[in-house]
């Protein structure tokens, strides 16, 4: 396959970028898309320019490294699938593709099309950690469960941070991502200490951090690769006025 690529490149933050155009040729469809960058950037090494930077580590949907908009698309056409699992067979043979990072404030371009998403490890870490007693693994049977709240609760966790969720949102608002982490914790026991502090906290660093408000449109769960569902965000709600009368 052959594609005409218009990429953004950018030097750093100050720098006020600009799309560049490539050409590629004898792209195999059943390449990844992270893949045929590589090919990109090794014939770009081999002339001498600069290989473009873009995020990525697992390459299976799994770390949430992976970014890019793809013909204005988070995460390209495909619903339910993170960059790195996008394959060249979703595009026709000749078509110019359009790539940038994400757009956010919030997400700082760093260089080319990797961006800092450190203000995610920042809402993290305001309210991500947990007072209990250490000591010897508990019996795995002593708290138990039901098949519901796990399945619910795992479905939350499966958020891995990407960030596609504030780079598809009009208002560029992080509640889709926020809603998921703090929805997890608080549908299990284990969630509980602190569980209003928590949900108070991770919000106000979100405020701090100059993400928007939520837009109500579902252009979050419409972009998010694992499919984290709007229900999260009305979760996050009834948290945040839980916490407002219990400061537990
Ligand atoms: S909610 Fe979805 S889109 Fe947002 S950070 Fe988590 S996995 Fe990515
Ligand atoms: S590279 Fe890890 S999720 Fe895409």
């Amino acid at each position: 396959m052959k594609f005409q690529l218009k990429i953004w490149r950018q030097d750093g933050p100050q720098d006020s970028g600009k799309f560049v155009d490539y050409s590629l040729e004898d792209i195999s469809s059943d390449m990844s898309f992270l893949e045929m960058l590589d090919i990109l950037n090794n014939q770009l090494v081999r002339k001498g320019d600069e290989a473009i930077e873009f995020d990525h580590d697992c390459r299976e949907g799994i770390c949430g490294s992976c970014s890019l908009n793809i013909n204005g698309n988070p995460h390209g056409p495909d619903t339910g699938t993170a960059t790195c699992q996008l394959h060249m067979r979703r595009f026709q043979d000749g078509e110019t593709i359009v790539v940038e990072p994400w757009r956010a404030r919030s997400f700082p371009v760093i260089k080319d099309l990797a961006v800092d998403r450190s203000s995610f490890d920042r809402i993290m870490a305001a309210g991500g950690f947990v007072s209990v007693n250490t000591g010897n693994a508990p019996e795995s049977n002593a708290q138990l469960i039901s098949h519901d709240t796990v399945e619910s609760a795992m479905d939350s966790a499966a958020c891995i941070g990407c960030g596609a969720c504030v780079a598809a949102c009009k208002n560029s608002s992080a509640m889709l991502f926020v809603a998921a982490k703090i929805t997890h914790l608080a549908k299990l026991p284990q969630g509980q200490p602190e569980r209003t502090k928590r949900a108070a906290q991770m919000v106000t660093q979100m405020d701090a951090e100059g993400f928007g408000a939520c837009s109500n449109t579902g252009a979050c769960e419409a972009a998010c690769p694992k499919e984290i569902r709007l229900e999260n965000i009305a979760q996050l709600n009834r948290e945040l006025v839980r916490a407002a009368f219990c400061s537990k």
